[in-house]
């Protein structure tokens, strides 16, 4: 009956950009993809404006986390004109790209098109070269952060990846169920430390990749610290404005809540206020 909890590690950078390229003086209000016209034309073809809804011009999931299981480590969820059919011969596109530690998004173009990113959780290095000019072929490249946003200009060869690798000095892991700490160790700075204070029951998983391993990283464990260390640790929280998401129940629910922990139905920690002191954000 182990409860998830998972305390928000800066692990992922995470970014959503757009293309553009479109056509300069459309004929008509929009053109909504048919998908099933045979008909090819310079994109899909127009679906009749009757039978067109708020449907045809929406999308949903940019919010989910996209698996970076992969040897690149970049997941990109596109939303073009073939997932969102309103989008069809507007020009724009956009995408979410979720990047692991290490991952790159290596050198490429798009030749009718320019990009804007902007970096919504994480860091980020981004950068474009120029076309061979007399100054030769000049790299405009910048560390982002949550936050910004980088436009890369028309048919540019330009790259993205994860800064964040190397970058942290301490990592506290508060999975309580197995799984695998490679990402983690990347993160880690040399000397850094990975500190689990959850306590998986099966074995936790990692693949000793080199910059995983090297630079005398290490990894420890802890269990409950004792009434005054865990006060000093919440005083500490409390002064440098650190707070986990929770879920808040009263006493008098606490059976509820054991019911819907043994059946792992609980995103975060329950936390039970026994003096009603505490109000439900
Ligand atoms: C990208 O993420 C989706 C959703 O998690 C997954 O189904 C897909 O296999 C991933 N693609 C790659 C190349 O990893």
């Amino acid at each position: 009956m182990a409860a998830r909890i998972i305390l928000g590690v800066a692990l992922l950078a995470l970014v959503s950009s757009h293309a553009s390229a479109s056509d300069p003086s459309p004929l008509q209000d929009f053109c909504v993809a048919d998908y099933d016209s045979n008909v090819f034309v310079n994109g899909f073809a127009c679906k009749k404006p009757k039978d067109v809804t708020a449907d045809d011009f929406y999308f949903t999931g940019l919010d989910q986390t996209a698996s970076t299981a992969n040897r690149l480590g970049a997941n990109i969820t596109l939303v073009t004109a073939n997932r969102l059919p309103g989008l069809n011969t507007l020009g724009v596109a956009m995408s979410r790209v979720d990047y692991a530690p290490f991952a790159l998004n290596p050198p490429h173009s798009h030749p009718h098109a320019s990009e804007i990113l902007h970096v919504a959780e994480g860091t980020l290095y981004a950068g474009f070269v120029t076309s061979n000019t007399a100054q030769g072929n000049r790299l405009f490249a910048k560390k982002l952060k949550k936050g910004d946003a980088f436009v890369f200009p028309q048919g540019l060869i330009h790259f993205q990846f994860n800064a964040a690798m190397g970058s942290m000095d301490g990592i506290i892991d508060t999975v309580s169920v197995a799984h695998d700490i490679t990402p983690l160790m990347f993160l880690l700075e040399p000397r850094g430390k990975l500190i689990m204070a959850g306590a998986p029951a099966k074995p936790l998983h990692w693949t000793p990749f080199l910059s995983s391993w090297v630079g005398e990283k290490s990894v420890a464990g802890t269990c409950a610290g004792g009434v005054k260390d865990t006060q000093e640790m919440i005083d500490f929280a409390a002064e440098h404005n650190i707070a986990a998401d929770i879920e808040l129940v009263s006493m008098d629910r606490v059976n509820e809540a054991m019911e819907r922990l043994g059946k792992g139905d609980v995103r975060y920690r329950f936390v039970i206020d026994i003096g009603n002191t505490l109000t439900a954000a």
